[in-house]
């Protein structure tokens, strides 16, 4: 796709499609206005009919027969005094989904045109470009019938209001670019059933990434490294696949050399069965999606690839399976983690902060400026918070508040959590140091104080993402985050 800015009037650029808005209340917007004028009364028409309503997200498709354009998406964008980010998000993801079904080969949207608090022309710029890569993606699906066909969108141009913004807007598009191609990136791993998506399968997708970008580099230790590292917490995970285990460290050099980097750390379960503690057969499917933390550092190391984000990012990914078997780890084990702290294992299926303390005591030795750790990591998160946001936990309030700011900003959003010492309290052992579970109450958050346990002078945040990871029922499938959140505080740290 390619995408690019214009400005002006809307009843002169040409164009397949120009996509304008309209208010709840039936008021066009500006661009609209000045489109209805060259086209005769024609949009107008439309709202008089009761043809269009403006509700946020509804779509109409008017044809133009003649003038600038061939045709016109006329896109709902919901109370006038309402409109923000959000609104301007769904009406883009709305249009795109109606244009994918056109056979529209360019468009031009006017939707940033109108008047959007708290953003500039390189913030709208950016959210239409990644909300028109968001809504284009397709699952590849593994199917024996042919395959249906691709859109035909080839290029997608922004209009803005002033003929100064345009070099704004052009690098908002190359941004938007380049995180939805992250995204796609985790979509497509995230999607791909465990049988495919194995630990070494992200291993040589590390390697590939490498390959096709200059700034990455990837590097794989296998599990004699990890043994050699005293990483037992990870390998009690693994202890009952067949599948080797992997850590995957994928660096983006961009930034001077002796820079301190950001290193991401994303939960890498390719298939969480729960382990001993298996979980119940309804579900359990969706538990290949328990390694999208992992897809979600490499979709942010991708997309800071492709945009030239001129920082230092580390990914770092402990990936394996979780499985049960006559060599499995059992409940009321006692593993060492490469901390040297010891840890009762009550519950096997607490198996993603095992993997992660680990990588967050190896993420030490980068000297990291900031390290954050993306995961699925429990089903009470998707309890407190729903599908909708993302939880952060920290060690540090002012990182947790620039994470939620960044989840704002690219309206793909995190909410703060408590994560006092009462909480840590739960996880007492009579036989180790502490356990890996404790009791339902505030799961979300005993997990983060678990992994706080191995952040000492680190300055460290959590991502709690089960909840916002994927989408289930008739819709089941990765949603890409969270990498707009993740490329928004790169991107804002500079
Ligand atoms: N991968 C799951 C968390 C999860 C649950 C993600 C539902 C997405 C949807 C994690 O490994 C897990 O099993 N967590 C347990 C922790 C418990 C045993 C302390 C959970 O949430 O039940
Ligand atoms: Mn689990
Ligand atoms: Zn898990």
């Amino acid at each position: 796709m390619r995408y690019y800015a214009v400005s002006g009037s809307a009843a002169r650029q040409r164009t397949d499609c120009a996509i304008v808005g309209l208010y709840e209340s039936g008021t066009l917007t500006g661009a609209a206005t000045q489109l209805d004028a060259a086209l005769g009364g024609r949009i107008a028409r439309f709202v008089k009919r009761g043809d269009a309503r403006g509700k946020a997200g509804e779509v109409t498709l008017i044809d133009a027969e003649r003038g600038p354009c061939e045709r016109v998406l006329l896109v709902g964008l919901g109370k006038k005094d309402g409109f923000g980010r959000k609104q301007y998000k769904k009406a883009l993801l709305a249009a795109a989904a109606a244009l994918a079904k056109t056979g529209a080969r360019d468009a031009v949207s006017y939707l940033a045109t109108e008047p959007l608090p708290e953003t500039d022309a390189y913030y709208r710029a950016r959210l239409a470009a990644e909300s028109v890569g968001s809504a284009l993606y397709r699952i590849p699906a593994i199917r024996s019938t042919r395959k249906p066909s691709a859109p035909a969108l080839r290029s997608f141009g922004v209009a803005v209001p002033e003929k100064d913004q345009k070099m704004d807007a052009e690098r908002g598009l190359e941004h938007g670019r380049g995180i939805a191609a992250g995204a796609a990136l985790t979509r497509d791993l995230a999607n791909l059933p465990a049988n495919v998506c194995t630990p070494s399968y992200l291993a040589q997708q590390a390697r590939e990434l490498a390959r096709q970008h200059a700034s990455l580099k990837a590097q794989i230790l296998d599990e004699a490294a990890l043994r050699r590292l005293k990483m037992g917490a990870l390998l009690s995970v693994t202890a009952g696949t067949d599948e080797p285990a992997k850590l995957i460290v994928l660096r983006h050099q961009g930034g001077p050399a002796g820079q301190a980097p950001v290193v991401l750390v994303g939960k890498g379960v390719t298939f969480d069965s729960g382990g001993i503690s298996l979980k119940q057969p309804p579900g359990m499917d969706e538990m290949k999606f328990d390694m999208t933390g992992a897809a979600s550092v490499f979709g942010a190391l991708k997309a800071a690839a492709e945009i030239g984000l001129p920082a230092n990012v580390i990914g770092l990914v402990p990936a394996c399976e979780n499985m049960p078997s006559g060599r499995a780890t059992k409940p009321g084990d006692i593993v060492h983690s490469m901390s040297g702290q010891t840890i009762e294992v009550i519950n096997t299926d607490a198996e993603g902060r095992l993997i992660l303390c680990d990588a967050l005591t190896y993420a030490r030795r980068f000297k990291p400026a900031v390290v954050v750790d993306v995961a699925t990591l429990t089903g009470a998160c998707v309890i407190a918070l729903g599908a909708h946001t993302s939880a952060v936990m920290s060690n540090d309030d002012d990182l947790a508040a620039e994470i939620e700011a960044a989840g704002r900003r690219a309206e793909d959003r995190a909410w703060h959590m408590p994560m006092a010492e009462e909480y840590h309290d739960q996880l007492k052992s009579n036989f180790a140091d502490f356990t890996n579970s404790c009791g339902r109450e505030g799961g979300a958050i005993t997990a983060a104080c678990f992994l706080a346990k191995f952040t000492d002078g680190l300055r460290w945040a959590h991502l709690d993402i089960a909840g916002t990871a994927y989408l289930t029922g008739a819709q089941k499938g990765s949603t890409g985050r969270p990498v707009p959140l993740l490329m928004d505080f790169l991107i804002h740290r500079r």
